[in-house]
């Protein structure tokens, strides 16, 4: 069922929550909040209800700052908004807070650059569903639409965020279904599956034996298996780069009761790595005799845009080669090598960039959406974690400013921007 809001909060603010999903569901919107809706399982019924909520609203103060459950939804709902519609992140204050304090940091994260709603003195305001009703009148609209003629608006905020998810299938859907379709029965590996939704919505029309996630983060594990884990779907915490990564993969073979997999997919990984090629060669042994390995990464030194004569594109790429967030921006251009060295054949570039040409205008914008607001926000993260640093300074404020400009110049028929994504397949 889609609903209008989630409401993500403390346990000890339930009355202002209760108070305000009331009011709210006066105007006929639809609302989730914990414990009131969950049902069944409690993890696999949040995670539904992040999923499936156009705007997430997330109950700030220092009490859900610091809170695992809350930070838990909060990151659920920012990888579900990054490839859907749906979990817009909203943030409402319920005190006054500086987001600067120790307290906020991993909250800060998420939610740094949003617009806040404020509410500080505990209680629901009229004032509150105002703002609301202004930032998202398609929720206040379609309710009307509902009531009246039962058919739902799609407003332009959900399809843009669609068409981002559309651009990004497009770029390698076709290798996915090539490499699947050549299985009657997959066993998959998904290295630094997050939370399984990018290769899970890809694969789901395949007959699968076994599939098994595996990512460091205990926190994406758990959304991971609350959301699709059971039958032949496993999810483990582990860190590829540790020691004993090696075993520890074996033993939850032997668990499994397979010995090695069709398909391993490497999906925007291996530029977080220290020795990318390390993990190749340790996955080349549970890679079956006739199966495919898929990579995805990227490589901004394979970026370009075009006109761009202040250079203020290459500026960006290069400032995202210095954000720690970010990862080796130029991985891409080594995966071949290090495929070789680890032992791989018939290896094959599938893709290599994205580009601008060809989309609506609508879908530019998403694509100008999937990168650049990002870049922006790390540039801000680097500036914060080094206030001494005068380059990140410059960088920063030159960015801030200048990035309306840059927006307004990607939107030109006439420009052209090629994203560096890389896409690759190999064999044993
Ligand atoms: C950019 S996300 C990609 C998620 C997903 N594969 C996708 O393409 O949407 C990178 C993921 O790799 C995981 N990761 C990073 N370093 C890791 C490591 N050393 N071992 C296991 N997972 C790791 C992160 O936790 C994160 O979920």
């Amino acid at each position: 069922m889609i609903i209008d809001f989630f409401l993500s909060h403390q346990h000890e603010d339930l009355p202002f929550v209760a108070s305000l999903a009331a009011k709210l569901e006066e105007h006929g919107l639809k609302c989730w909040y914990a414990p009131r809706n969950v049902n069944g399982k409690y993890a696999r019924s949040i995670a539904n209800g992040i999923s499936n909520c156009k705007v997430f609203l997330l109950i700030l103060n220092h009490r859900s700052a610091v809170s695992d459950a809350v930070l838990n939804e909060v990151e659920l709902a920012h990888n579900v908004s990054k490839s859907s519609p749906y979990a817009i992140i909203q943030p409402i204050c319920t005190e006054n807070l500086n987001l600067y304090d120790p307290e906020y940091q991993e909250m800060l994260y998420y939610i740094q650059r949003m617009h806040f709603i404020h509410a500080c003195d505990d209680t629901v305001t009229d004032a509150i569903v105002d703002e609301l009703r202004r930032k998202y009148p398609h929720l206040f609209d379609s309710t009307q639409q509902r009531h009246s003629s039962k058919y739902v608006v799609q407003h332009i905020e959900d399809e843009r965020l669609a068409l981002q998810n559309e651009i990004l299938r497009r770029f390698d859907d076709d290798v996915y279904q090539r490499v699947m379709g050549q299985y009657s029965n997959a066993r998959v590996l998904d290295v630094g599956c997050g939370t399984g939704d990018m290769l899970i919505g890809k694969i789901s029309s395949f007959q699968i034996s076994a599939f098994l996630g595996i990512d460091r983060s205990s926190r994406q594990i758990e959304t991971a298996r609350a959301h699709y884990g059971g039958d032949a779907y496993t999810f483990c915490q582990m860190d590829v780069e540790g020691e004993d990564f090696s075993e520890e993969l074996r033993l939850q073979l032997g668990a499994m009761g397979i010995d090695s997999f069709d398909v391993i997919n490497i999906s925007m990984l291996l530029l977080h790595l220290n020795d990318p090629m390390k993990l190749l060669t340790r996955l080349y042994s549970v890679l079956s005799e006739d199966g495919i390995i898929i990579i995805r990464d990227i490589d901004d030194g394979l970026n370009f845009a075009y006109p761009d004569p202040t250079n203020a594109f290459e500026r960006i790429y290069r400032m995202c080669e210095h954000d720690e967030q970010s990862g080796n921006r130029r991985n891409g251009r080594q995966i071949y090598t290090d495929l070789h060295h680890a032992g791989y054949t018939k290896i094959k570039l599938e893709h290599q960039g994205l580009s601008s040409i060809g989309m609506t205008l609508e879908e530019r914008n998403a694509f100008f959406n999937m990168y650049f607001p990002f870049t922006l926000e790390n540039a801000q993260i680097m500036l914060q974690k080094y206030p001494w640093n005068t380059d990140y300074k410059v960088d920063y404020e030159w960015y801030k400013k200048h990035f309306d400009n840059i927006h307004e110049d990607f939107l030109k028929p006439e420009f052209i921007f090629s994203l560096g994504f890389v896409s690759y397949t190999a064999q044993k």
